[in-house]
């Protein structure tokens, strides 16, 4: 029998109340697949911060370099400030663990809704592929002057080796899937990085003549994701434009309460990290009505990546019994039921083994 080493990070708000019910489903699913996760958890957090000044201790990335994979619920809250929470943890465990793939499929299932009007489950599945490691997201720059002569400069770093290695894998995904891939680009206002961005698509593009690729402005491409979802498969973006995306892709299958994702080591030579789309949701923490499915989801993606593929199927299948019956929904998905309610009634739905956790 196999063990896996998890490390837990509920964090913050929301993020801890939709953990416990992920682990709940995937502690019955390990039984049922024959294996088991060997969860060790930490509580790094925005609380964390108010105690001790930081978001994880200083070898907190040395901690979690002996996992198998991490899952993250969410962090940030109020009273921290995000960059400070952010900076703190998410981004830099993205980094120290080359999790350049920020990977969020997202579908309509069906029992669900899309705030689309008429469009039906099958038509509904894409997925970004977010470049999770440089871009937008740099600490170059600084604040400058002062009174009304005070400015702030951002650069951007985008790397050939970055921009190509997450093209490639978006088009090595495009063949596994439709073989339709569509970058999202600025080109025409973004005039150092993004054309950039464009010539190395258009040489990654001609290597993969049986893929057909598109380039298409981040803000046509927003249009075009509310009034033709269905042309679009999968959107390779960079750092901020992915995450963008991300949470519109996920507002028009369903809601954020949906979208898992998945920060990718390819190499396979650190652990992976699994969390939710969505953050910490400071205005419905607390309340133990936060949906459970996207981070239920990440689990699936967790044990996929695991390689535990019948187990990680049998997740997504359960979820999409429960959601189909209809019977146990959160108030995101039209009910009244609690995150806690859904998460068993999903565990439920794997039948057979029962863990202790309830
Ligand atoms: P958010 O995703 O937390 O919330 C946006 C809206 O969606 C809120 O109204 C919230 O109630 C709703 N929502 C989100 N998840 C839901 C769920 N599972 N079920 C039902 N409703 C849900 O985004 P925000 O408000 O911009 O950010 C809140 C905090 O989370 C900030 O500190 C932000 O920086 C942080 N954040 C963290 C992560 C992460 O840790 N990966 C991701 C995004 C945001
Ligand atoms: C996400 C989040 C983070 C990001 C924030 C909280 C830094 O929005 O995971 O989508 O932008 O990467
Ligand atoms: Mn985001």
């Amino acid at each position: 029998m196999s063990d896996y080493r998890i490390a837990s990070i509920p964090g913050d708000g929301i993020g801890v109340d939709v953990q416990i019910e992920a682990r709940k489903v995937l502690d019955r699913a390990a039984g049922q697949y024959g294996f088991s996760l060997q969860w060790t958890e930490f509580d790094w957090s925005c609380e964390r911060f108010a105690t001790s000044g930081t978001m994880m201790p200083d070898d907190g990335i040395e901690q979690l370099a002996g996992f198998d994979q991490i899952l993250l619920g969410a962090v940030g809250f109020l009273g921290v400030p995000d960059h400070v929470s952010l900076w703190g943890l998410l981004i830099p465990v993205r980094r120290a663990f080359a999790q350049y793939v920020n990977l969020r499929p997202v579908r309509l299932l069906p029992g669900t809704t899309s705030v689309l009007a008429g469009r039906g489950a099958e038509e509904l599945e894409m997925v970004i592929v977010r470049e999770n490691s440089e871009g937008e997201y740099s600490t170059i720059g600084g604040r400058h002057g002062s009174g009304a002569g005070e400015f702030a400069v951002q650069e951007s770093v985008f790397t050939r080796v970055g921009v190509e290695r997450i093209i490639r894998y978006a088009f090595e995904l495009a063949r596994t899937r439709s073989g339709n891939v569509v970058s999202a680009t600025k080109s025409n206002g973004i005039i150092h990085t993004m054309p950039f961005w464009d010539e190395i698509f258009a040489e990654i593009a001609a290597g993969y003549p049986d893929v057909h690729s598109e380039q298409c402005h981040i803000d046509a491409l927003a249009a075009r994701m509310v009034q033709q979802p269905e042309r679009i498969d999968v959107v390779v973006a960079s750092n901020l434009f992915g995450d963008i995306l991300s949470d519109l892709a996920a507002a028009v299958t369903g809601g954020l309460g949906m979208a898992p994702s998945g920060n990718i080591n390819p190499a396979r030579e650190h652990p992976s990290m699994f969390e939710a789309v969505h953050g910490s949701a400071p205005d419905i923490a607390g309340q133990g009505i936060a949906n459970p499915v996207a981070q239920i989801l990440a689990g699936s993606m967790l044990l996929e990546h695991l390689g535990e593929l019948d187990a990680a199927r049998a997740v997504s299948t359960a979820v999409e019994k429960v959601l189909a019956a209809g019977e146990v929904a959160t108030p995101d998905l039209g009910g009244k039921a609690t995150t806690a309610e859904l998460g068993t009634a999903i565990a439920d739905a794997l039948g057979g083994y029962q863990s202790d956790r309830k």
